[in-house]
């Protein structure tokens, strides 16, 4: 059986943590191989592959999208629509972590996109539970409201692009909590861009970027980023809440978006697939 060459664009946490799989899940090396990494970094990349104790080509975007099969991303939202889109136009298969810059798409070319191409785009839950449920509600017409409330520690709010216009919250107790965004996905993104994948994946699962409501919330809660999602529609109301822990070598990233997208990267290349 041929194997898939999969590279690695973005060598921190997340690309970390999926060399990692690759390497060591046997029903994965199976059927995929890692072949190159590449970092804006060259350090990172070189760390990453000291990690995983291999020596593997360290290579320009545009040389992973030609020589692999299967293209993660890893890195930032800056780069994550340039990446899906020459990935897909190159019928290439992409994971996309950073999927808050997919929206940076008008939602109708994306689309476009992905009717033409014979690749596959993957956008892992992440940080949340309920997206299975609501790709569920596509086949009726009769969802009505995606709602997601965000809570997240000052800390991880600092250096959006939100607060160059707005002030940053200072809190005078321990208690406090603030609301400081209410918009939706597509403002939440230009706003948060780092921050907001979650909105990213439910408008992507959902009503569109548009018609996904997004509130943000600061707190002076230690350690944990809270995201709880209200889905209504003819089918009922699905509510879901996630109260993540950091991942350990990235505070700013959950640890359940890295176990998230190790199950995305496991399930593309199984046989038995279980969920919406
Ligand atoms: N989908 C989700 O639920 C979810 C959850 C957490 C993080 N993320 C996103 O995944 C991405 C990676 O997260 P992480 O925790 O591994 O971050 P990280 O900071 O640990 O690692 C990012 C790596 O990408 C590299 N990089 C940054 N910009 C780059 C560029 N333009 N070109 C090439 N390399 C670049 C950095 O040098 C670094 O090595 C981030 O964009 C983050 O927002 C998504």
């Amino acid at each position: 059986m041929r194997k898939f060459k999969v590279g690695i664009i973005g060598c921190g946490a997340i690309g970390t943590a999926l060399a990692r799989v690759l390497i060591r899940d046997r029903k994965l090396s199976f059927r995929a191989v890692l072949s190159a990494v590449s970092d804006k970094d060259p350090k990172q990349a070189e760390k990453l592959l000291a990690r995983i104790g291999k020596k593997l080509p360290v290579v320009s975007i545009p040389a992973i999208v030609k020589h692999c099969d299967f293209i993660i991303e890893a890195a930032h939202p800056g780069i994550s629509s340039s990446v899906a889109s020459l990935a897909l136009k190159n019928n290439k298969y992409v994971l996309i972590m950073s999927v808050g810059g997919l929206l940076k798409f008008p939602f109708n070319r994306l689309k476009a996109l992905i009717a033409k191409t014979s690749g596959r785009l993957y956008c892992p839950s992440g940080a949340i539970a309920g997206v299975d449920a609501l790709l569920a509600t596509q086949t009726t017409k009769g969802l009505r409201r995606v709602r997601l409330k965000t809570t997240k520690p000052l800390r991880a709010l600092k250096g959006a692009p939100y607060f160059e216009k707005h002030p940053f919250p200072v809190f005078k107790s321990g208690e406090e909590k603030k609301l400081i965004f209410r918009g939706n996905a597509l403002q939440a993104s230009r706003a948060f861009p780092q921050n907001i994948n979650v909105a990213a994946i439910l408008s992507l699962a959902g009503l569109g970027p548009q018609k996904t409501e997004v509130e943000i919330w600061a707190a002076q809660i230690a350690g944990t980023n809270r995201h709880e999602i209200c889905i209504e529609g003819d089918f009922g109301t699905i509510r879901t809440t996630t109260d993540n822990f950091p991942a350990p070598d990235n505070p700013k990233t959950s640890y359940l978006a890295i176990l998230s997208a190790e199950a995305t990267l496991r399930k593309a290349f199984t046989t038995l697939r279980l969920g919406t």
